[in-house]
């Protein structure tokens, strides 16, 4: 039995979560399904943005499928974001977001790309102060997240038959933080010599990501710099709606569209569903289930063939429009 964890969270998670968990009941496995609380909603009603019982409920499972959840933009008292406190509890520290082309005029074609975005610590460490009148973050690099993330970069690359890895850096100016990750990276890639390893400075990676993104495979890089290159190049692939993304740790991995909660469109059913269906599609590959993995991807191309889109892609189908023509394409 295949134990998941749902977390719709707030706005469009809600409806893209039960299109994700309707794509998965479809194929046929024995998957047990447990839905747990998290988000701004649940922490008006409850005081807690995400309670025991849902992290106790993601431990038990092992996988989770996350929505998305709304951060209000002024600090509230005692809330505090659901995807950080997971990625914290678990200790979730890759961040895995495939760019695969999709079969339509939105998507750039032969596009295969995987970043591996180090998830914990970096510029996003936490560390920040104020000395009077200057600001000051602490970028983070440590030898063990560092080597820890080059080697889930260097296995991802093998397990996807690909060429090379891309170490993305700014080692030229941030010669210490920059200069480990580079030489960690460099360490881990001596037990790969099948892969080649690349090294690509970040302004220049984000250049290249624009101009030529199918002559790159695996990247690998720290938290900030994998953030942001992440979004840019989920708009080679139809944006926001259609990218998805892992949170692995030692012991638990949690699923989620790249998107966040999209209040502006949110409960009028027309979220596009792909981003969360191919964040199941990840989930089943890390059980194991690479081949039903398969399956859903074939049928997400499909659907976009047959183009039923949403809104967001041009087209005029609903949320369930397109996820009933992702299930009978399976
Ligand atoms: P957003 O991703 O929610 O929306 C950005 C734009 O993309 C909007 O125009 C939205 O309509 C569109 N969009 C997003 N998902 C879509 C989908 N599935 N189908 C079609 N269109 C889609 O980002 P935004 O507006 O910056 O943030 C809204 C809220 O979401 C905020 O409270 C923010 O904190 C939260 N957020 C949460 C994330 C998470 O839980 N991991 C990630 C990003 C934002
Ligand atoms: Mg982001």
């Amino acid at each position: 039995m295949i134990k998941v964890c749902l977390i719709p969270g707030d706005g469009v998670g809600n409806e893209v979560i039960p299109a994700a968990a309707e794509v998965l009941a479809a194929l046929g496995l024995r998957i047990e399904f447990t839905e747990a609380h998290a988000g701004f909603e649940y922490f008006k009603q409850s005081g807690d943005a995400i309670p025991d019982a849902t992290l106790a409920a993601v431990e038990d499972c092992g996988v989770a499928l996350f929505g998305a959840t709304s951060s209000p933009s002024t600090k509230v008292q005692g809330y505090r974001s659901p995807i950080l406190a997971l990625r914290k509890a678990f200790d979730l520290y890759a961040n895995l977001r495939p760019v695969q082309s999709l079969p339509g005029k939105f998507s750039r074609p032969n596009l295969d790309l995987l970043i591996v975005r180090e998830n914990t610590e970096g510029l996003y460490a936490g560390r920040e102060r104020l000395d009077g009148d200057t600001a000051i973050a602490e970028r983070v690099i440590t030898r063990q997240g560092s080597t820890r993330i080059a080697k889930m970069a260097f296995e991802q690359a093998r397990k996807r038959n690909q060429h090379s890895v891309t170490v993305v850096h700014k080692a030229n100016v941030l010669k210490v933080t920059d200069g480990l990750f580079r030489e960690c990276a460099l360490e881990v890639a001596k037990d790969y010599p099948e892969i080649t390893m690349k090294e690509m400075l970040v302004d220049a990676m984000a250049m290249r990501l624009v101009r030529d993104p199918e002559n790159f495979d695996v990247l690998v890089t720290t938290n900030l710099f994998g953030d942001i290159l992440s979004d840019e190049a989920s708009a080679l692939i139809g944006g926001l709606g259609v990218a998805p993304s892992a949170n692995i740790g030692e012991k638990v991995a949690v699923f989620e569209p790249v998107h966040g909660s999209a209040p502006d469109i949110a409960g009028q059913g027309v979220a596009n569903p792909i981003g969360a269906i191919l964040s199941a599609a990840l989930l089943l590959d890390h059980i194991g289930q690479g081949a039903q993995a398969d399956r859903v991807r074939q049928a997400v191309n499909e659907t976009v063939k047959q183009s039923v889109l949403t809104k967001d892609l041009g087209g005029t189908a609903t949320t369930r429009d397109v996820t009933r023509c992702i299930v009978s394409n399976l």
